[in-house]
């Protein structure tokens, strides 16, 4: 088994992704806004900060993983639905869903490609959103959010393209509407579930598919 790295290991989804993955036997290195909130210590479980808006921090995460190969990158962090209506909107905060979700990722990858490249599954994983499906938009607002997700899936798709000279498969993943912090108390899916289902495609995933944007099931979502 190789290693997986995982952002937002603070809650939700990312916490499943880590729990899982070293469960299945992987090296987890969990990565989060804030060590206070880790993961209990296992064998093959590393803990790292790593706040995705945080160049020092990214620069001090790639310090201490130079050289090991990193097999499945999984960009998970990410900062959720904004509610305010057009004309009362908090710009502050759609910057921040910018940094956190749009420009977090792409520094991740750029942090870590050459560990990914290194390793044996090279894979990377980006958890973005149906609320980036632009297409699939009927029902408006939520700026902040739906651009910073549909950004993220043009860098995923950028990612790809570059780096299939690597042999590196880049997805995007819809989670599904998944009971989290992130998510609702209302939503059909536990994390758990979730997760179970993501690591499932990827583990199915062949080089072909790179650049392409599914659901957690595996079914290809509109742009
Ligand atoms: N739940 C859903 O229904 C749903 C649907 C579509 C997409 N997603 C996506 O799934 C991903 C995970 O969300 P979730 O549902 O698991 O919600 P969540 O429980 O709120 O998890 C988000 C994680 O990201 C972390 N985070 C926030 N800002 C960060 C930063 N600057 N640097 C590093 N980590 C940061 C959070 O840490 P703190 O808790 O410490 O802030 C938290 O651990 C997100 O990308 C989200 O957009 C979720």
């Amino acid at each position: 088994m190789g290693t997986v790295l995982v952002t937002g290991c603070d809650s939700g989804i990312g916490r499943a992704f880590a729990e899982q993955y070293a469960a299945a036997g992987y090296a987890v290195v969990a990565t989060y806004r804030d060590l206070a909130g880790r993961l209990p210590d296992r064998p093959g479980m590393r803990h790292l900060a790593l706040d995705v808006t945080d160049a020092e921090q990214f620069a001090a995460a790639r310090a201490a993983l130079a050289g090991e190969p990193i097999d499945i990158l999984v960009s998970n962090a990410g900062i959720g639905l904004d509610v305010r209506r057009l004309g009362d909107l908090d710009f502050a905060y759609v910057q921040r869903m910018l940094a956190v979700n749009t420009i977090g990722p792409l520094r991740l990858v750029e942090s870590f490609v050459d560990n990914v490249a290194a390793s044996r599954e090279r894979r990377i994983v980006i958890v973005t959103s149906a609320m980036g499906a632009i297409g699939a938009n009927l029902s408006g607002g939520h700026y902040g959010y739906r651009a910073s997700k549909a950004g993220l899936n043009a860098i995923g798709r950028s990612l790809a393209i570059d780096l299939f000279p690597r042999g590196i498969t880049v997805v995007m993943l819809h989670p599904g509407w998944v009971r989290t912090a992130g998510g609702s108390p209302d939503a059909p899916m536990t994390a758990a579930e979730s997760v179970a289902a993501m690591r499932d495609v990827v583990r199915r995933l062949g080089n072909h598919q790179t650049g392409g944007f599914y659901t957690y099931a595996g079914q290809p979502m509109p742009w």
